[in-house]
């Protein structure tokens, strides 16, 4: 599923590969010789790059946006000016980094997973007892990839949160026409399964979410999914597993996305870590000299800790007042006009949702709740990418999907129409209604990860589908047998550029240095 479309994207032969799933380095090799051979005007995207710089802020000045920041290579500091701006810096950017009582007295390094190559490739040869915090896939891999290379590994997943995550092989459903699960998710007929924004209802959607059958039916679906990960991990009896083991067996549900979840690509994962890794499945009360203490013990000698806490969904070059102006998270401590609106039509939308997806009157009980829930506003872009007040500027990336390739090309074809003014948006009061109707959907439809607006984990076919249908692409349509039934892979895209081409470029200066 990796690539995109005007590049086919291959693997070496000799690359090991498990059910379409290969090692990242791939994906970095694909991407910088996508740099090179991407040439427009003469000049190579690598030529437009400017690596290792920091931007700082982005102000608009007049009708030009200007973008300041600092080469991290030489300290210099240069300021960019332009008349449209695309923000692509990633959900995966600003570390969340925990601290700890008495952290200054832990002697050995604290790092946060993104630091974690580094840290290997400087290893020294001896086994050093390492430990890993966090419950998600970046903790998982980490906490196989330290085990596999022998050191000593305890794995503390803290209990006050949403514990381990649930963890599927892709070997799974790798029947028919799918390689592995993120396939048979990325289909229109999964898509139809799950309750979502972007579909429009049918006597289909009807059926399967309008009436008590067809809700058991899904409810079916993901209970089986749901054991199925319990079953792979085989907790309470997998053989010559450490005590506490189970501790890995996840409560995560599937269907509400309440809690980390992914797929384990490596075949001796939970060999490896059943049979070396210490799990604890406790929150951390302090450190003192090499020690982690847990609360209520025990506490574990640590020359290293490696938190795998995951990142912060932020935009710190951007200040508070443009958060607000430009529709992007923030505070709820304002109560002017604007807010009023927007809480009136949040509660018109979330009657309809509940109306057209009763499923989601009962989200379970014991859901965990981020701390911003209520302080913070959703994003309130249209499509998760366009401010309502500025069509210069585009936000792309911010969102949660399950193949970011994908919905990569697809938000850069909507975002160059936008752009370059070949879009034609709603009105800004319809926009305004279906930015409530998405934000209302996705607090409603996903209450723990869904509170910031833009978590499409089972919604990104009919976000996809949206975004192409609203551009006036059809190239990407394959027929409505093999529309509903097959996965939507790279070559769906193949053409859409031309497309794009035929239908705007031709005479339009500005698009063509786009394209
Ligand atoms: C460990 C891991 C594994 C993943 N595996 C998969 C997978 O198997 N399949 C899949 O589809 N997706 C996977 N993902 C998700 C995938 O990586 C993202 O969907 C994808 O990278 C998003 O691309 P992006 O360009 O939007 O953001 P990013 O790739 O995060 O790029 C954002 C860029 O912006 C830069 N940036 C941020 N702030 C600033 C600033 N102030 N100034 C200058 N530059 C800045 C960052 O340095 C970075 O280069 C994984 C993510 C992680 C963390
Ligand atoms: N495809 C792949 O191979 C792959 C690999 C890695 C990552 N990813 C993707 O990358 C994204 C990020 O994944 P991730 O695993 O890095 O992050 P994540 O899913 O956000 O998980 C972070 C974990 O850290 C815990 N945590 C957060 N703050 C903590 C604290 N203060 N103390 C202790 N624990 C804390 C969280 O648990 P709480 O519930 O307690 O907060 C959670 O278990 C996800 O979308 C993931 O799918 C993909």
């Amino acid at each position: 599923m990796s690539g995109f479309s005007d590049r086919p994207f291959t693997v070496p032969k000799e690359a090991e590969v498990f059910n379409d799933i290969f090692e990242a380095k791939y994906v970095a090799d694909y991407l910088e010789e996508y740099v090179d051979v991407h040439v427009y005007d003469g000049k190579s995207l690598r030529d437009r790059i400017r690596l290792n710089f920091t931007v700082r802020n982005v102000e608009k000045v007049g009708d030009m946006w200007v973008v300041n920041g600092l080469s991290r290579t030489d300290g210099k500091e240069s300021t960019f000016e332009s008349r449209k701006v695309i923000v692509a810096t990633g959900t995966t950017s600003d570390a969340k980094m925990p601290s700890f009582s008495g952290q200054v007295s832990f002697q050995g390094p604290i790092i946060h997973q993104r630091d974690f190559g580094a840290f290997m490739r400087g290893q020294p040869v001896q086994s050093q007892k390492i430990a890993v915090l966090g419950g998600g896939k970046s903790a998982a891999d980490i906490v196989y990839t330290c085990a596999k290379a022998g050191h000593d590994v305890s794995w503390i997943i803290r209990k006050s949160g949403e514990g381990p995550g649930a963890f599927t092989n892709p070997a799974e459903n790798a029947k028919g026409p799918f390689l592995n699960d993120p396939e048979l998710a990325g289909t229109r007929l999964f898509g139809t399964m799950s309750p979502s924004c972007f579909n429009q209802p049918n006597w289909w959607t009807t059926l399967v979410h309008g009436t008590s059958a067809g809700q058991k039916v899904v409810e079916g679906i993901f209970a089986k999914a749901d054991q199925k990960c319990k079953t792979i991990g085989n907790f309470d009896n997998r053989p010559g597993a450490l005590v506490g083991f189970n501790g890995l067996e996840s409560n995560v549900k599937l269907f509400w996305c309440s809690g980390p979840f992914g797929m384990i690509q490596r075949p001796d994962f939970w060999d490896i870590v059943s049979k070396n890794v210490r799990v604890y499945r406790k929150d951390i009360s302090s450190l003192s000299p090499s020690i982690i203490h847990l609360e209520d013990g025990p506490e574990i000698p640590s020359d290293v800790i490696i938190c795998a806490t995951g990142f912060k969904n932020e935009f710190t070059f951007l200040t508070e007042q443009q958060h607000r102006d430009l529709g992007l998270p923030h505070s709820r401590n304002v109560e002017n006009d604007e807010e009023k609106a927007w809480k009136t039509l949040e509660a018109e939308a979330e009657e309809r949702v509940l109306a057209q997806y009763p499923i989601l009157r009962e989200p379970p009980q014991d859901v965990h709740v981020l701390d911003f829930v209520g302080k913070m506003t959703p994003n309130r872009l249209y499509n998760c990418i366009a401010p309502l007040t500025d069509t210069s500027i585009a936000f792309v990336g911010n969102v949660h999907v399950p193949n970011g390739f994908r919905v990569a090309e697809v938000q850069a074809i909507w975002a160059t129409a936008l752009l370059s003014g070949n879009l034609k948006l709603p009105s800004e009061a319809e926009m305004r209604k279906d930015i409530a109707w998405v934000n209302a959907f996705n607090r409603k439809r996903y209450p723990t990860h869904g509170y910031l607006g833009n978590y499409f984990h089972y919604d990104m076919m009919g976000y996809i589908d949206r975004l192409l249908g609203q551009v006036g692409l059809q190239s990407h349509q394959k027929g409505w047998w093999a529309n509903l039934v097959y996965p939507f892979i790279t070559k769906d895209l193949f053409g859409t550029k031309e497309e794009f081409i035929r239908k705007f470029v031709e005479g339009n200066e500005e698009v063509k240095k786009a394209v």
